[in-house]
């Protein structure tokens, strides 16, 4: 194998809490309707972690079946990277969780915190790693178990999110067949910050400041501007660095927030709806997860298939944002 030039995905998997919350039973518990939620935001059900169920026990599941999707074992697998803003403990990460319940210890695991916008941090991130050399083959795993964090009296929040987990597994490439030359891989990403708007979304608490938890709290018709925004201008600059054009795009696996910031971006960009993977009628907003989830549903009922152009994008609290464009 010569020099890596990036990196390419081998197998996806995800895993789903066993309980189904639909719209309906919150408006048996709170002062919404079916109605309401569906026609602002897409969401008809979420699934919700019981007893049990954790970050790492959900990001375990999709681990273990994104090596069985990759034709591989635990032990080829040298990083693992988790992206969570829910961790099962405040340390150590939960990636080091995963790894000691798959059996690969020895290798090199850590969480990455960017929220919703996580799995594109982790994605970039083990993907400049398995360049550099520092492992030949990474799980890279969204998970999240927001209803933990959610204010279930909040009727504004608390309808939006779910929990949920998606993986992927990276090799790195090998420099004869390169992404930049029709071969399988990462062809370009982007990652942004801008911690100006940090109470739009946040958290209301931590171990440094309450010593509690706490709770989500969200601004959302301010994020919907943001995002709208944020993610266009960075689709257009991973387009760009990549040099193809938006209808060389066969699918959009999107962050799963909102059906209408989904429409919205797809307009600006001028890519057809039909591309746009959509499953927040299902999962709703399940953060980190979002992404991996989607594009292993899609995988998985066979739309994604190899030699497709697939673009990931994410928006999320901070806010940071990215998008990354992979030949699969
Ligand atoms: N059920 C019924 N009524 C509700 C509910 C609810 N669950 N929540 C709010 N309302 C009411 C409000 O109280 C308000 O009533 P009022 O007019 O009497 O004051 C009315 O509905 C309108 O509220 P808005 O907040 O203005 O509604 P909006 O159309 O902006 O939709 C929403 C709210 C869905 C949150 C939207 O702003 C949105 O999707 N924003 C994006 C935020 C997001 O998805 N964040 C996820 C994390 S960030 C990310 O992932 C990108």
């Amino acid at each position: 194998m010569g020099q890596a030039t990036g990196s390419r995905i081998l197998g996806s998997g995800s895993a789903l809490p066993a309980r189904v919350l639909t719209n309906a039973d919150l408006a048996a518990q709170i002062d919404t309707s079916d109605e309401w939620i569906v026609e602002r935001t897409g969401i008809r059900q979420r699934y919700i972690a019981g007893e049990g169920e954790t970050t790492a026990s959900l990001a375990i599941e999709a681990a273990k079946a994104a090596l069985a999707d990759a034709g591989l074992e635990a032990k080829d697998i040298g990083l693992i990277v988790v992206a969570t803003a829910t961790p099962d403990n405040t340390f150590p990460a939960t990636a080091t969780k995963v790894q000691h319940a798959l059996g690969c210890n020895g290798g090199v695991a850590f969480d990455v915190a960017a929220v919703c916008s996580g799995f594109l941090y982790a994605l970039t991130t083990a993907d400049s790693l398995l360049t550099t050399g520092t492992a030949k083959r990474a799980l890279v795993i969204g998970a999240e178990t927001f209803s933990r964090i959610l204010d279930w009296e909040d009727r504004t929040t608390c309808v939006l999110f779910g929990d949920g987990a998606g993986a992927v597994v990276l090799e790195a490439a090998d420099a004869a067949n390169p992404a930049s030359a029709g071969g399988p891989g990462v062809l370009a990403s982007r990652l942004h910050a801008d911690g100006a708007n940090h109470d739009l979304l946040y958290v209301d608490g931590g171990p440094s400041t309450t010593q509690t938890v706490g709770h989500l709290r969200m601004k959302g018709r301010e994020v919907f501007r943001h995002a709208v925004v944020n993610l266009s201008s960075v689709l257009k600059e991973v387009i760009e660095d990549a040099g193809v054009s938006a209808d060389d795009i066969d699918w959009v696996v999107p962050h799963q927030a909102n059906a209408r910031i989904l429409d919205a971006t797809a307009k600006k960009l001028g890519i057809a709806p039909e591309k746009i993977i959509v499953t927040v009628d299902k999962h709703a907003n399940t953060s980190a997860a979002s992404v991996p989830l989607a594009f292993d549903v899609a995988r998985r009922d066979g739309r994604i298939k190899s030699g497709d152009l697939v673009m990931f994008e994410a928006m999320g609290g901070g806010f940071t944002w990215g998008a990354s464009l992979v030949r699969i």
